[in-house]
């Protein structure tokens, strides 16, 4: 078990966002989580990596309370990537030498191997680390800011719809990506996304949030098959 999350509620402005959410994850898992817009998504993932605050629960990270951490060392093992990609001025290699150096291990010798065979495991080309990351197209600087967030050799990686702004290749090439990295880093991947071909895809399981609750969490399979809840059944009914 990776990420533990224990009847967590979050409340903004007097409104209750989120209502008694529970779920595991596993070590090297794609947990797809999908719902409705407003559902509570996005601020479920920013619980986890405590962007927001929550008003009751308790969060677990590797056995340990995600309270009892530092923010800045929770952030490197929960890494969160949106969906426009957040990298800074800079070439692509100063972006992932960024991850490398919060990681701790930064050895300056030998920097720019590590920077190249991120790149590479990211799929990008090596002579692209000395341009600038803003000449990048959006979805290879997708994959540049997964490569920094690799560097930080996090548990877990928190995505945000990080495909909505692509097209259909760049999001195969993102879709093929995670499924490497969960197979060969056992990454946890938490992945918020609306497309469903996607998620059938890629999911181990999914967790299906409704106005605050997370009303089912089904491996993949079963969900689009045989939804065990009705609120599952009209969710995919109005999607079909
Ligand atoms: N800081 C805030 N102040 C007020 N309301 C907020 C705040 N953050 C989130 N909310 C509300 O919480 C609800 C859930 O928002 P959230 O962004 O988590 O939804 P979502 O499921 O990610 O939606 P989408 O699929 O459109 O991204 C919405 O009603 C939103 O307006
Ligand atoms: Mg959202």
């Amino acid at each position: 078990m990776t990420l533990s999350i224990n009847n967590i509620s979050v409340d903004i402005l007097g409104s209750s966002i989120l209502k008694n959410i529970n779920f595991q994850t596993n070590k090297g898992e794609i947990f797809c989580l999908i719902g409705t817009s407003g559902a509570g998504k996005s601020t479920l993932l920013r619980a986890l990596n405590r962007l927001q605050s929550i008003s009751k629960g308790e969060i677990h990270l590797n056995g340990q309370s995600i309270y009892k951490m530092t923010p800045q060392s929770l952030r490197k093992s929960a890494v969160m990537i949106l969906q426009t990609p957040s990298l800074f001025e800079g070439t692509v290699e100063d972006n992932i030498l960024f991850g490398v150096k919060l990681n701790g291990s930064y050895d300056k010798t030998d920097s720019k191997t590590v920077a190249r065979s991120l790149l590479e495991k990211v799929g990008l080309e090596t002579k692209l680390l000395d341009r600038n990351a803003s000449t990048l197209s959006v979805g290879q600087q997708q994959r540049v800011s997964i490569a920094r967030a690799i560097a930080m050799k996090p548990t877990i990686l928190l995505c945000d719809e990080i495909t909505s702004a692509l097209d259909p290749q760049s999001t195969l090439h993102i879709q093929e990506l995670l499924v490497t990295l969960k197979r060969e880093e056992k990454l946890t991947i938490i992945l918020v996304t609306h497309n469903m071909d996607l998620v059938q895809q890629i999911a181990d399981r999914v967790g299906l949030l409704i106005d605050g609750k997370l009303v089912e969490v089904s491996p993949v399979n079963e969900f689009f098959n045989n939804p065990t809840t009705e609120l599952g059944k009209n969710f995919l009914s109005t999607i079909a």
